[in-house]
């Protein structure tokens, strides 16, 4: 459970202005290199019907490229409420409003009073948050057939990048830090709890995985297939 004081970080970090900037950013440029490769990914395992759930989604454009690639329908559970306005009126310019809920909360405490869900995505997401481990026992815990996930490499030049970036916060009076979480963990985490690799790209800074449930029948029947 994150403290308040962190939590009232992420709002401080993720706040209008930066949202703002960043739609403007995917108006004229779409998806970046990593997002639309972990899309592909999911596109390739299939998202036809699917309802597919962001997990600090920010402005909900990975969600809104599985709705146009066939997905029925997603929710964006955030921490900051600050990406709403953009989300919003991006959902809103793509005609996906109706099929989009935005939710304000912390997922590891809001998992279980979520929609049934046939994909959990995480787009840098573990990242921002310093307890991987329950982020994912969270989204394992929904039962998705897939759980998509894009992480920062465990490389040393990426560990150092982030300890300058965790130096600025420091220096900004931030609680807020990002972190290098194990993908040996991570990966083997999701494993214990039925998940196998379908899908691992190395993008630079950030390395993207697709899991798929091994189980014979992903979501507990809860969701539609
Ligand atoms: C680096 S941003 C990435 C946003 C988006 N996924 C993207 O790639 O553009 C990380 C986001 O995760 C959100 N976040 C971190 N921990 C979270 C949690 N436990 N529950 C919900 N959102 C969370 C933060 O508020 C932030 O917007």
């Amino acid at each position: 459970m994150a403290s308040c004081c962190y939590q009232t970080d992420y709002r401080r970090l993720f706040r209008r202005r930066m949202a703002a900037r960043r739609a403007r950013r995917f108006r004229r440029k779409g998806l970046d290199g990593t997002a639309q490769a972990l899309v592909d990914a999911l596109v390739a395992r299939g998202v036809d019907g699917a309802a597919v759930l962001e997990v600090g989604g920010g402005l909900g454009t990975l969600e809104a490229a599985l709705l146009q690639a066939g997905a029925a329908r997603a929710t964006n559970i955030e921490i900051s409420a600050g990406w709403q306005e953009a989300a919003d009126s991006l959902a809103d310019e793509m005609g996906l409003s109706d099929r989009i809920e935005y939710r304000v909360g912390d997922f590891v405490d809001e998992a279980d009073t979520l929609p049934p869900v046939d994909v959990v995505v995480l787009h840098r997401v573990v990242c921002c948050y310093p307890w991987a481990d329950r982020m994912l026992e969270a989204a394992a815990s929904l039962r998705p057939r897939l759980i998509a996930l894009t992480f920062p490499q465990d490389k040393a030049w990426v560990r150092a990048a982030m300890r300058i970036f965790n130096l600025f916060l420091r220096l900004q009076r931030l609680e807020f830090r990002v972190f290098v979480h194990s993908p040996q963990e991570m990966l083997g985490l999701l494993n214990e709890r039925g998940y196998r690799v379908v899908e691992d790209s190395d993008h630079g800074f950030w390395r993207n995985a697709v899991l798929e449930s091994t189980s014979e029948a992903p979501g507990d029947g809860r969701g539609p297939r």
